[in-house]
């Protein structure tokens, strides 16, 4: 059995250099070539991270490779991921998974098809304050949630006044904060509280941003089946230092954590195991402020799929739990469409109806105007 899984990856840009911070020097991954379709940004690749270099995706995929990690723009993560599964090689592609639930279905079906292992490249899920989170949740230490107030972001200023930035445009990243920032938040939360039920959004141009570009802040209001509401609001346009916020209010007790703490979560529980009842303690956790906390998520995510390849096992964060991610955010902009509070099932009947690529349509105008209103 090899010791180690050789990876290629494709789009060598901003995620590139939080994978390579995190996972360039572990041992059992090997970073070995890389595909970009900007000449000059390979150069670069090849100069400063050491990687044999290729402009032809199918020369890439014929490389000497095992897995292939992809870093590209959400549109073209499908069309990535059946060409990468089809030349027989293991996929571990960024979060988004796609813009639309079809995208992610295509991906699903054509990497079963191929056989090979494919998980989303979602950090969140293996930051360990997260892990800990869910492992408090499961010991019952705060009993049932009913109260969760969330708070996710980065700043992306740049991004938004760039129009040729592919990112938080309509077509090439299927929307805004929401799709790129917001996809973080609703995998974290299904993961912890269950299946959503209903959603209400609200989206807001704040930038003089270009008209390609959408919804730099949003305030989403999510009713979970398991009966907890939960509050998510998401800005790349806010000024502070970087962090990432949830708290947890149970019948029970409360979990707060906050990515820019040095002990990022705090406890409060009169649980048996816990290590200071009815009083608020913070454990130790391998954790550190921004950009430490990228480098640990990105560090263990990579890690973990690496592991799953040389024990031919399979990635404890599943496509189907990565596509329910896509769902909520798309079950938000339906919201935000409808300027109502709407249901899953509303979201599941367009699926199989319209198809889910209807739902950004139409946006556009409510976006801008917002931002017209503002001033
Ligand atoms: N997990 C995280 O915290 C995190 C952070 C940043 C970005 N991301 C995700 O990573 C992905 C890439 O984002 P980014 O910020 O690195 O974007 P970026 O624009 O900085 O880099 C994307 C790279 O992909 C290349 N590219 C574009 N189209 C391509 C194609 N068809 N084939 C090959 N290469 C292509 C570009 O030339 C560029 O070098 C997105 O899915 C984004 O959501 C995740």
């Amino acid at each position: 059995m090899n010791k180690h899984v050789k990876f290629g990856i494709i789009g060598a840009g901003g995620a590139w250099r939080f994978h390579k911070l995190g996972a360039k020097n572990h041992p059992i991954i090997k970073f070995i070539s890389a595909h970009d379709i900007n000449e000059k940004t390979l150069q670069k690749t090849e100069k400063y991270s050491k990687l044999k270099t290729y402009t032809n995706l199918n020369e890439f995929l014929k490389s000497d490779i095992d897995a292939v990690l992809i870093m590209a723009p959400h549109y073209i993560h499908k069309d990535l991921v059946i060409a990468a599964a089809e030349a027989g090689k293991h996929v571990l592609c960024e979060k988004p998974m796609g813009p639309t639930l079809e995208d992610c279905d295509e991906m699903i079906s054509a990497t079963r098809k191929a056989g090979v292992l494919f998980m989303i490249a979602e950090n969140h899920r293996f930051l360990p304050a997260h892990q800990y989170m869910k492992n408090l949740l499961e010991r019952d230490f705060i009993g049932k949630v009913f109260l969760g107030r969330t708070y996710e972001g980065a700043y992306a200023i740049p991004q938004f006044l760039d129009q040729n930035h592919w990112n938080f445009t309509f077509d090439k990243a299927g929307g805004g904060v929401v799709m790129d920032q917001g996809v973080h938040k609703f995998t974290m939360l299904n993961w912890f509280l269950g299946e959503v039920d209903s959603a209400q959004c609200w989206l807001s141009k704040t930038l003089n941003s270009p008209s390609n570009k959408a919804e730099d802040t949003a305030i989403i209001l999510l009713r979970y089946k398991g009966g907890a509401i939960v509050t998510i609001d998401i800005s790349s346009s806010t000024v502070h230092p970087l962090t990432n916020r949830t708290e947890l209010h149970g019948t029970k007790g409360t979990i707060l954590e906050d990515h820019s703490w040095n002990d990022p979560v705090q406890i409060f529980s009169s649980h048996p195991e816990a290590e200071i009842k009815g009083e608020f303690y913070g454990p130790k956790i391998e954790h550190g402020p921004f950009p430490e906390y990228y480098k640990i998520s990105m560090g263990h995510e990579d890690a973990h799929f690496a592991e799953c390849i040389l024990a031919d096992k399979k990635p404890e964060f599943t496509p189907e739990e990565a596509r329910e991610g896509v769902a909520v955010v798309l079950l938000a902009y339906l919201s935000a469409k409808n300027g109502r509070r709407t249901s899953m099932e509303e979201l599941i009947k367009l699926y199989k109806t319209e198809g889910t690529k209807t739902i950004i349509k139409g946006l556009e105008n409510e976006i801008q105007q917002n931002y017209r209103k503002m001033n």
